[in-house]
């Protein structure tokens, strides 16, 4: 089914607007990835995926500067992480709501350059921002993230925000689904509702409005890991049957293939190894990933690097059939993975409805070409970015809880408000995940 161009067009009635300040007012959808978040809302009838200036994704980091204890977020903190190694924050989502002792904490912080510290058996950051040792909790550089989220909605939007819909990966537990809550709240906001990403996407396609109880299979590959889940949908109801993936399988792991591989030609044809020098590292990572993504249009791109280690130039061509060979036993993974959801799920390949593709990685081609063999041709459900996907849902679902009804017109949807200020005001408190929930359950008129 290919669904989409997706328009929302909002008929907003005046009366409406003016009770709809007394309750919530805007409430935005928030995707904080492991790698990048993203802030979306409707507006004028649309969803947008907010913009500062330096694009519509803003990476999930935080660092702090020897300087006027200056802090950084998003891009200006990814820049400087060679410089500043042990001060740049990234990954925070791989520690929220998780014990130090817990052993993916354990495994992760002898891989990452800045220090992590047991504090009651909670990790806790530690950095040098201007003279001072300063400690920081998962929930704080998350909400200070959420805080710039936060921030570009108020800037796009010329108000105050106060509520948002938040997402969260489908196997977080309570305890990291509440310590996600805290930083949310922590950044001034209230959590309207938590939403699981794969129930995100799903809604951002309208899937819950198709007549009928749907299969949906979300495969969502991102930066810094993979999970599919296999969804149900019916008379809106989503429920998540089955959940599989590797927390440690992204876009960067796919990246690092590519490195090593570099790594060696370098070696071999210069005498130099520069696994040692951490800039030459970081320079030849971010080329790496931006041919990765140029080989998503293009077959083939040249990589050079001026005097990238040692005096000696890098000079090299990527191949897309190169960068597949590369990976594809970790694409064989991610197909694997496909087939224990759907074991897991008692069901058979021939029983899902709908393939929706999440996550920036899920943009190579190769990867596509795997899923759609696996079901004999069956054609992703299209239309969104699938690095956007999850916010775009998210965005949906706060104009739900702010009282827009969305309806299906055949492959569109289309948003309406509603007037039923009752139920609305009953959402002001925060609300548990209510994926098993009527999606629109409060929302006819
Ligand atoms: N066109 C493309 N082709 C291949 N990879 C891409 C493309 N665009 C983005 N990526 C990769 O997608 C990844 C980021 O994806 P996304 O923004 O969905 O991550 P995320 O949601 O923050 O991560 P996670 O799901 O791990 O929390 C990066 O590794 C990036 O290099
Ligand atoms: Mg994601």
């Amino acid at each position: 089914m290919n669904i989409f161009s997706l328009i929302l067009f909002v008929f907003v009635a005046k009366s409406f607007c003016e009770k709809e300040e007394e309750t919530l007012g805007t409430i935005i959808g928030i995707d904080l990835g492991t790698t990048f978040s993203r802030v979306g809302v409707i507006k004028d009838g649309r969803v947008q995926i907010i913009a500062n200036e330096q694009g519509i994704e803003t990476p999930s980091y935080v660092a702090f500067t020897g300087e006027q204890e200056e802090q950084l977020i998003g891009y200006a903190a990814k820049k400087q992480l060679t410089s500043n190694p042990k001060n740049t924050i990234f990954d925070v989502k791989r520690l929220i709501g998780r014990f130090y002792n817990d052993k993916i904490v354990q495994d992760d912080i002898r891989n990452w350059p800045f220090k992590v510290v047991d504090k009651l058996n909670k990790p806790t950051f530690e950095v040098k921002a201007g003279s001072d040792t300063k400690q920081f909790t998962p929930e704080d550089v998350s909400a200070m993230i959420l805080t710039e989220m936060k921030h570009m909605a108020e800037s796009y939007f010329g108000h105050e925000v106060k509520n948002a819909v938040i997402t969260v990966p489908a196997y977080f537990n309570n305890e990291q689904r509440q310590s996600t809550r805290d930083a949310v709240n922590q950044a001034g906001l209230n959590v309207v509702r938590i939403i699981s990403e794969p129930t995100a996407a799903a809604t951002a396609y309208g899937l819950n409005k198709i007549e009928g109880a749907r299969n949906i299979l979300v495969l969502d590959l991102g930066g810094g890991s993979f999970d599919v889940s296999l969804l149900t949908v019916e008379k809106g109801v989503y429920e998540i049957v089955a959940t599989n993936g590797d927390v440690h399988l992204g876009g960067r792991d796919l990246d690092q293939r590519v490195m090593e591989y570099f790594m060696k030609v370098f070696n071999e044809k210069t005498g130099k190894d520069l696994r040692q020098d951490s800039i030459a590292i970081q320079m030849l990572r971010q080329e790496v990933e931006t041919a990765k993504i140029a080989l998503s249009t293009q077959h083939e791109i040249k990589i050079e690097i001026k005097s990238l280690h040692d005096g000696e130039d890098f000079s090299e061509t990527l191949t897309r059939t190169k960068f597949d060979k590369l990976n594809m036993d970790l694409y064989h993974t991610i197909i694997q993975s496909v087939e224990n959801v759907l074991d897991d799920a008692f069901m058979n390949k021939t029983d899902v409805h709908d393939i929706v593709l999440v996550g920036g990685s899920s943009r190579i081609p190769k990867i596509q070409q795997l899923i759609k063999e696996f079901f004999n041709g069956k054609e992703p459900t299209r239309g969104i970015n699938p690095d956007e996907a999850v916010a775009y849902g998210a965005a949906i679902q706060g104009g739900i809880s702010g009282g827009v009804e969305i309806k299906r017109n055949g492959n569109r949807l289309v948003a309406s408000t509603k007037t039923n200020i009752k139920e609305k005001e009953e959402l002001t408190g925060d609300q548990e995940d209510q994926d098993k929930q009527p999606a629109e359950n409060h929302h006819d008129l």
